[in-house]
């Protein structure tokens, strides 16, 4: 990611946020819980975290069939908020509430060479997966294009998705070299540069420009990251003439919207009842309200090492998807008891399955009860649906306002 170094550093603001959304696809089941919810929740104390409810990306294969949005969208809030997701703390809202997304989605349709969408990965493999439908649409081709918009009107820096969305990650980082490229350079960028130099304090402006001129003349890339540093300390700058410095360092233009940067999700996908990655779409899920009889059910008859055809033979549970669920819900003590009594026929798959159940359901029983605050009570949702929105809008409208201008249709 070398060449990420110059635009991320180049705003804190941009390095410290983080964004990122889910299509409403209603209840979660525990592969997004592990994989995609703790991570959020972790994340939002480290950063000032943007988490949304992708609803028009859901329209761009749905769009015949969208009665279930709106409770697909309710249903999945209230998992966030059950799993731990804190409104106190990140700002959580719903896509088509905030209608900046959909101005910037139009401006940078105005940039974006048609071929860079139609090879994007997803393009293709999606029409031919869902050959049922017609995906021969604007909406659908305009997909990762409207994914860019979510990310660089927020200036988010980060983004936390999974393997298969990095290629429109790399699609935003794209779009915004070629906004701040055709946009960045403003007429009279040098003397704003040197007014916003003016307004810093005399000795850091003195520094700035002995570190910009090491940096600029000499290549040195220390020099370069050493101003940066200053850049980020300094209290009295606007957020416009900030960026202008960093992008004066750089010697080239000001960077409107900074390049984003892909977080991949660590964990490791979970497997689902038959061993396959646990996916709706293949019907081998555990939902992370599950009813706790279900939960009992659903892991009693799941798939096992399939060498344990027997009760006497002995398994491995390297090869067996309970394990794996073992691997995250257990601790060592018991995984080794798992290991031990797997590979010696010692314990049956029966035995091994018990402590997992009652794990899962120790678990959820928190999350259930949460939930069931939250169905309660669907208006506390509204109203943080509706408080993220504000937030979310404000936040939205000063990056339009700097595109606007950019562009030149600032109008003021
Ligand atoms: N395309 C993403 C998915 O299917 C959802 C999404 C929409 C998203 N906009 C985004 C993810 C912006 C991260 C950032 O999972
Ligand atoms: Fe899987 Fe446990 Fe059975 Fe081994 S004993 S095959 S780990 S369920």
């Amino acid at each position: 990611c070398h060449r990420t170094a110059g635009s991320l550093l180049s705003s804190s603001e941009s390095s410290q946020r983080v964004l990122s959304g889910m299509r409403p696809t209603g209840r979660l089941h525990l592969g997004h819980y592990h994989g995609v919810i703790k991570n959020w929740v972790q994340l939002q104390h480290e950063y000032d975290c943007f988490f949304f409810v992708a609803d028009w990306h859901a329209l761009t294969s749905s769009y015949d069939d969208a009665h279930d949005v709106e409770q697909n969208t309710f249903d999945m809030v209230v998992d966030w908020l059950a799993a731990g997701v804190n409104p106190g703390a990140a700002t959580l809202f719903v896509q088509s509430r905030v209608l900046e997304h959909a101005e910037l989605h139009l401006l940078l349709s105005m940039i974006t060479p048609l071929s860079w969408l139609e090879r994007v990965p997803s393009y293709k493999d999606q029409q031919v997966k869902l050959n049922d439908k017609d995906l021969g649409t604007y909406g659908f081709l305009g997909y990762p294009l409207l994914q860019a918009a979510d990310i660089l009107i927020y200036r988010a820096g980060n983004v936390p998705v999974g393997a298969d969305q990095v290629a429109h990650v790399e699609l935003t980082r794209e779009i915004a070299r070629r906004f701040n490229h055709l946009y960045g350079r403003e007429p009279g960028f040098e003397q704003q540069a040197e007014a916003a130099i003016g307004k810093m304090g005399k000795k850091a402006a003195r520094i700035y420009k002995e570190l910009r001129r090491g940096y600029v003349e000499q290549g040195d890339a220390e020099a370069l990251e050493r101003a940066q540093a200053l850049l980020a300390e300094q209290a009295n700058l606007s957020i416009g003439d900030r960026e202008r410095l960093f992008g004066y360092l750089e010697g080239g233009g000001r960077i409107i919207l900074p390049e984003p940067q892909a977080l991949l999700n660590e964990y490791p996908t979970l497997p689902g009842l038959d061993g396959e990655k646990m996916s709706k779409s293949y019907q081998n899920t555990i939902a992370l309200r599950e009813a706790p009889d279900v939960v009992d059910e659903k892991i009693r008859t799941m798939k096992t090492d399939p060498a344990r055809a027997r009760r006497s033979d002995p398994g491995d549970p390297a090869n067996c998807p309970v394990f794996s669920l073992h691997e995250i819900y257990s601790d060592s003590d018991t995984c080794k008891w798992v290991v031990e009594g797997c590979s010696s026929a010692g314990i049956g798959c029966v035995d091994c399955k018990k402590p997992l159940i009652e794990a899962v359901n120790v678990e959820q029983d928190i999350i259930r009860k949460r939930a069931e605050e939250f169905e309660d009570d669907p208006d506390v949702v509204h109203s943080i649906l509706q408080e993220g929105a504000d937030r979310a809008r404000d936040a939205a409208r000063e990056t339009l306002e700097d595109v606007r201008a950019a562009i030149g249709i600032g109008h003021r």
